[in-house]
């Protein structure tokens, strides 16, 4: 029995995969824009800059924030938003016309490097199903005309919930009713050098598994060997549900018999708030989550059917969404507040590469003492108009308004410049009237961005800060489908009772 387990395995490793190991993981995140106050472009790539994330997906081409990613050198995934696919989709020329408007626009200066067509396009939009894979190739024949194909690619994200039988992984195969767009979009991806774009969801999975799914499985927590999840067909064990689920769209794409196309997570994350029927949306299980699929990404660790493989991945998402409509949760997949506040602090020992250890600098920024009231008031003054700062509280009546002197509504307003530019070199200066603190200028009720006082009175002065730079895409919903994991599930819980024995 031994001797079988053994040649098996070697069996299994022998087997060629030819997906090349050489690149990195990396991570990015994914920047959606249904805030009520939406930071500006430079704030937002002030915010990026501060916490040195060098990957974003966008979920459309918005132009004021593709200008001011450029000369940046953050690389940057832009969609085709699900509406526009259907006229992309049926003529060359509107493909053409999209690319040249928001791809030759900005290139090389912003470094659009792919480019989503859709997002779920399948489960969300089926109509759009039969003229996915034409948008595809309209979008890539025209990068081919401006010799950007090589470093452009083009792919569409797809929810997990196209794949039946998840578990076991090396079961996995994409809902048959799909295939005959599956076959041309998998050929499409793998004459153009392109990879699948793919949505991982553990929270999901682990909400609809009714129990099924340990929390820890799905929180990349270590589980006791004779709890991991085996595979046993391939005898893979499975120490986390993203790689589960990461290997079963490999299988899948393998039951289509395409074996060498590699896999992007376009979205993973969890939620740090949900109402009562999402008790699980808590910050520490946000925190774990993302905390650690961040480890596991950039430690190139792959997944137990490609280990050393790259699955680069997007977190979802940068901002708290508060405009965006069901549960709690769907507002709060971000890590960071509107202000640039973290919603947590990730845990990163030793993964520093990424999230700069600014997160912890509590720093705030206030008048110098002494300074000129002249210069103080003209940077008042700019703070809240061109600085587009939100001063609403300095009104009469408003927490702030006392003391009413311009010593300390500067600094209320210099100090909500520099955390809306996330505390970035140079934006504590004011002409030299201003200066870097350790300490919580917050008074009373009047609490300063950034202090972790936590009294954040959301204060709408959305006509003090306006957002006019973006308009939001077409969002992914993250409409999962309840009967997804039910197979899955007696599987788990056959080869869980299995191992145990
Ligand atoms: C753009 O991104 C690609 C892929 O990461 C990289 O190889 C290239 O050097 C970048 N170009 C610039 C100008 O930063
Ligand atoms: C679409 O346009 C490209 C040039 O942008 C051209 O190379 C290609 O042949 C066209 N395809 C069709 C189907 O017309
Ligand atoms: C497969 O996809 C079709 C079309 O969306 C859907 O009606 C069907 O329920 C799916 N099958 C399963 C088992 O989910
Ligand atoms: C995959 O390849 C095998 C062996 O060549 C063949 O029998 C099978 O029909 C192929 N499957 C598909 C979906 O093309
Ligand atoms: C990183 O990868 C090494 C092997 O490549 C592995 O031993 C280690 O456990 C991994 N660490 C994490 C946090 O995944
Ligand atoms: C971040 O903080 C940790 C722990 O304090 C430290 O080990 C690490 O070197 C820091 N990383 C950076 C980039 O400053
Ligand atoms: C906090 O940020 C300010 C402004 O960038 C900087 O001057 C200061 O050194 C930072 N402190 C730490 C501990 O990183
Ligand atoms: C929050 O602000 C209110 C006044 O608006 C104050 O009474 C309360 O003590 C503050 N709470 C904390 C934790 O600072
Ligand atoms: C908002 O955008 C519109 C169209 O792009 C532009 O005409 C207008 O000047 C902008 N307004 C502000 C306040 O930037």
């Amino acid at each position: 029995m031994a001797l079988m387990l053994i040649m098996l395995l070697l069996l299994i490793f022998m087997l060629p995969f030819s997906i090349s190991a050489a690149e990195d993981a990396f991570i990015g995140v994914n920047i959606g824009t249904d805030l009520s106050d939406m930071p500006t472009p430079t704030e937002t790539v002030a915010l990026l800059k501060a916490q040195s994330i060098q990957h974003v997906r966008l979920f459309d081409a918005d132009r004021a924030l593709l200008l001011a990613l450029a000369n940046t050198g953050i690389r940057v995934t832009i969609s085709v938003p699900n509406d526009q696919i259907l006229g992309i989709g049926q003529s060359n020329a509107t493909a053409a016309n999209w690319v040249s408007r928001n791809v030759i626009a900005h290139v090389p200066a912003t470094n659009i490097t792919s480019i989503a067509v859709g997002s779920e396009v399948l489960t969300t939009l089926s109509n759009a199903a039969p003229i996915l894979v034409s948008a595809m190739k309209f979008i890539h024949s025209a990068l081919v005309a401006a010799n950007l194909d090589g470093q452009i690619k083009v792919s569409t994200p797809h929810s997990s919930s196209i794949i039946l039988d998840s578990f076991p992984p090396s079961q996995a195969f994409f809902n048959r009713t799909w295939n005959p767009v599956m076959v041309p979009l998998l050929n499409f991806l793998q004459s153009t050098g392109s990879y699948l774009m793919f949505n991982v969801y553990p929270y999901y999975d682990y909400q609809q598994s009714n129990g099924v799914i340990p929390l820890d499985y799905a929180l990349f927590r270590p589980l006791p060997p004779n709890k991991e999840a085996v595979d046993s067909n391939t005898l893979l064990h499975y120490t986390n549900v993203f790689d589960a689920v990461v290997d079963a769209a490999y299988f899948a794409m393998s039951d289509l018999n395409f074996t060498n196309i590699p896999i992007v997570v376009t979205e993973s994350g969890w939620p740090s708030k949900g109402d009562s029927s999402e008790s699980d949306a808590t910050i520490d299980n946000a925190n774990t989550y993302n905390s650690n699929l961040i480890r596991h990404v950039l430690n190139n660790t792959g997944t137990p059917k490609h280990p050393g493989i790259a699955v680069s991945t997007f977190i979802y998402e940068l901002y708290n969404e508060d405009l965006r409509s069901g549960e709690v949760s769907e507002k709060n997949w971000g890590l960071f507040y509107a202000d640039g506040e973290p919603v947590y602090t990730l845990h990163l020992a030793g993964a520093g590469v990424i999230f700069a250890n600014d997160t912890t600098n509590q720093t705030f920024c206030v008048t110098k003492s002494n300074a000129d009231t002249k210069m103080l008031q003209a940077a008042l003054d700019w703070a809240c108009g061109p600085g587009k700062v939100d001063c609403s509280p300095l009104l009469q009546g408003q927490p702030c308004y006392e003391p009413d002197n311009v010593v300390a509504h500067a600094a209320y307003a210099f100090n909500a410049y520099y955390q809306k530019m996330a505390k970035s070199p140079g934006t504590c200066d004011f002409k030299g009237v201003a200066v870097i603190t350790t300490t919580d200028p917050s008074h009373g009720s009047c609490v300063f961005p950034g202090s972790h006082g936590k009294n954040r009175t959301r204060i709408n002065g959305t006509s003090l800060a306006p957002s006019n730079s973006t308009s939001s895409g077409c969002l992914s919903q993250h409409n999962y489908n309840g009967g997804y994991f039910t197979n899955s599930m007696i599987l788990i819980v056959l080869l869980l009772s299995a191992v145990v024995m």
